[in-house]
């Protein structure tokens, strides 16, 4: 019998869990430690959240909770860094004007940032019985193609999604490319990293081949994984609102286009994509993977994680080291990009 077979008919008891906390915003500006380290200031802006010892260059052997101070996260072990890039609006005049994101559905009163979920099964599914393998210090991933300005691009990556939100609490249809009609409460962008390691490497050149969606049929459904990336792990997912709101009254684009942009420019939405550094404390993501919680039910209960309140989470901040404006009516994007819409010249 191969090993993981044995694993998962070993661990085969039922654990309904489903593991989904907010995070507030810890700082945003243009680093991104995982996919450009040590370059300070990176391409393009980014919003982080998790512990304060996110920095320029995060080798894997950075001890993320001894060094960190404090963390943005529900869960007070938790010190990994999470980020994405951000949304910006193109008025008719050509400027931009960051759009600002804010808490989730329950988690109103966060200081932006974003929700993150650690899955054991489909989202909804009752019975949520399967064991999954937690991250290792140093792991590292990555999702996405900033350079995909195409739905073929963008389909080689499952669920990274928008949902317009006519209320706080829709969550569907779920679609690629940026919504080009108002949306009365904001946009969610939700996305979904693979859920299968090789089980040997923490990060890799691309900071993906080391993970692999399921050989057949999906996470969701619980679908195998590939044998050279056998480890199933939890499902990483995020979920950002965006606060789209105050620019439904502004001149939209005359020829239909979404007038929100990338970061880094792209006015598709198909570069939507994700950054994961691990950092939570000694094994306490797999107590809490092991332990049936569902959202924050039980969690804290059963697998003795420690929970802070949403007004502990927002005083954890970063203040910026790459001192620029980003918050104006700017004429180019920071780092000097402007919206497009056709392939990215290499
Ligand atoms: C980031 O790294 C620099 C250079 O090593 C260091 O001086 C600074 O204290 C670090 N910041 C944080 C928040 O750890
Ligand atoms: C461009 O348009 C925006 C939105 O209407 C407005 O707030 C801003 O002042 C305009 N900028 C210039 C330079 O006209
Ligand atoms: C929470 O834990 C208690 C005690 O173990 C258990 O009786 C209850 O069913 C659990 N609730 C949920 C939602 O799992």
């Amino acid at each position: 019998m191969h090993w993981t077979a044995f694993l998962s008919l070993a661990f085969a008891v039922p654990s309904s869990a489903l593991v989904r906390f907010h995070c507030s915003q810890l700082v945003t500006e243009r680093l991104d430690p995982l996919v450009q380290p040590g370059s300070n200031p990176s391409t393009h802006v980014h919003q982080i959240v998790g512990g304060d010892s996110f920095n320029a260059t995060m080798h894997p052997s950075k001890d993320m909770p001894g060094e960190s101070t404090c963390t943005t996260c529900q869960f007070t072990e938790d010190f990994s860094n999470y980020w994405t890039a951000i949304l910006y609006f193109r008025a008719q005049n050509g400027t931009y004007k960051r759009v600002k994101n804010i808490g989730n559905n329950q988690f109103r009163n966060a200081n932006g940032g974003l929700t993150v979920y650690y899955m054991q099964d489909a989202i909804y599914d009752p019975a949520q019985r399967s064991k999954v393998t937690a991250f290792k210090p140093g792991f590292r991933m990555f999702v996405g193609d900033v350079n995909a300005r195409s739905l073929a691009e963008a389909a080689r990556f499952r669920q990274l999604t928008y949902t317009c939100l006519d209320t706080f609490v829709t969550r569907s249809p779920e679609m690629m490319a940026f919504p080009t009609r108002k949306c009365a409460e904001g946009i969610m962008t939700t996305l979904r990293f693979p859920t299968c390691w090789d089980g040997v490497n923490l990060d890799s050149p691309d900071h993906m081949a080391h993970m692999s969606y399921p050989e057949t049929g999906t996470f969701e459904s619980g679908g195998p994984c590939p044998a050279s990336h056998p480890v199933r792990t939890a499902q990483v997912m995020f979920e950002v609102v965006w606060d789209t709101k105050p620019f439904n009254d502004l001149e939209w684009p005359k020829d239909g286009k979404s007038p929100f942009v990338w970061s880094f420019g792209d006015g598709t939405g198909y570069a939507n994509h994700a950054d994961y550094v691990f950092g939570w404390k000694d094994d306490s993501l797999q107590k809490i993977l092991d332990t049936p919680c569902h959202f924050m039910t039980n969690c804290s209960v059963e697998s003795g994680a420690k929970l802070q309140s949403v007004a502990d989470m927002n005083k954890c901040v970063q203040k910026p080291v790459v001192g620029e404006d980003i918050d104006g009516w700017l004429t180019e994007l920071p780092g000097g990009f402007q919206a497009q819409y056709g392939p990215v010249s290499a």
